[in-house]
């Protein structure tokens, strides 16, 4: 018997070796190492923690391991194949688990259906009786193509997206980039932030805020501003956070209906 090196073997950073039967065919010992500061690591113990506090998961990866290794015994590569997806849903929910019951993170491709659920659903909460209720109702039909916008738009990276995770999924978002609106090349926006309702009043909306400005005063921007409704009482997070009326204001129309947008300011980044 000898241990068989295999190098990286699919993960960066990593030395697997395995220990087979003196048939060669059957794995004994599979050995993963890597260095102290690894990433991985961490990941590895946050599955394995959560996997110790969680029987119901363990039971179902334990399951799901010997169904697929009766499957395909000699098959190693399908073995692993198999197992990924749930690999990944148990290891979302234990990073959720271990960081108190929610996530921020970037928005990754994959994330789209449920950034457009969560904009759809805000909307239609949000602006009950200060847009037409013939638009709010129409809102869901506009579901794909709000979902393709979304999946197009994390795909080319243009904008910083966040998402607020839980686990009942994808609870809230928010989208920052370069201003629109502005000459100033030091501005930056805030294009979208919404939350559902249920979610609301836990801190998660300034959480979102507070990263994506930070994110814009990384990237060299010292200011930024947003758009809101004259009667959104959003406004009053807006102060909240800092921000201030500009006296700027820009007149649109949204379902029809003709409505006085706001602009509000940070001033200052550094704050953030
Ligand atoms: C705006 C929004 C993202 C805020 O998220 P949130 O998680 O509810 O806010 P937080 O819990 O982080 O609150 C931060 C602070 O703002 C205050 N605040 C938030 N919303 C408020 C409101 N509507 N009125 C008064 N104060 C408010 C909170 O009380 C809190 O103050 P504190 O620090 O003194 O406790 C969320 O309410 C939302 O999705 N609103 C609807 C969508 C929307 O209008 N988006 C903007 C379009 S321009």
């Amino acid at each position: 018997m000898a241990f068989f090196w295999k190098g990286e073997y699919g993960i960066s950073g990593r030395r697997y070796c395995a220990l087979y039967d003196s048939s060669e065919r059957l794995g004994l010992v599979h050995l993963h190492m890597f260095a102290k500061e690894s990433p991985e690591v961490e990941k590895h113990l946050i599955f394995r923690d959560y996997l110790r506090e969680h029987p119901n998961s363990a039971r179902l990866y334990d399951q799901t391991k010997k169904t697929l290794s009766q499957k395909f015994r000699n098959e190693r590569e399908k073995y692993t194949e198999g197992k990924t997806d749930l690999i990944q849903s148990i290891l979302r929910q234990a990073k959720i688990w271990k960081n108190g019951g929610h996530l921020l993170r970037k928005a990754e491709l994959g994330d789209e259906a449920e950034i457009a659920n969560v904009h759809l659903n805000s909307w239609r909460e949000i602006y009950k009786g200060l847009l037409p209720q013939d638009y709010l109702d129409s809102l869901p039909l506009t579901f794909s193509r709000r979902m393709r916008w979304w999946k197009k738009s994390i795909a080319e990276e243009r904008e910083i997206i966040q998402i607020i995770e839980t686990n009942e999924g994808i609870v809230g978002f928010s989208c920052f980039g370069p201003a629109r609106r502005s000459e100033d090349s030091d501005m930056a926006e805030l294009y979208a932030i919404y939350l559902l309702e249920r979610h609301k009043g836990k801190g998660f909306g300034f959480e979102l805020l507070r990263s994506g400005l930070k994110l814009m005063k990384e990237s060299g921007f010292k200011k930024a501003y947003c758009w809101v409704l004259d009667k959104n009482p959003t406004i009053e997070f807006y102060k909240r956070t800092g921000a201030q009326n500009s006296g700027v204001t820009m007149d649109a129309e949204i379902g029809d209906q003709k409505v006085t947008e706001l602009m509000y300011i940070w001033k200052d980044l550094g704050e953030f």
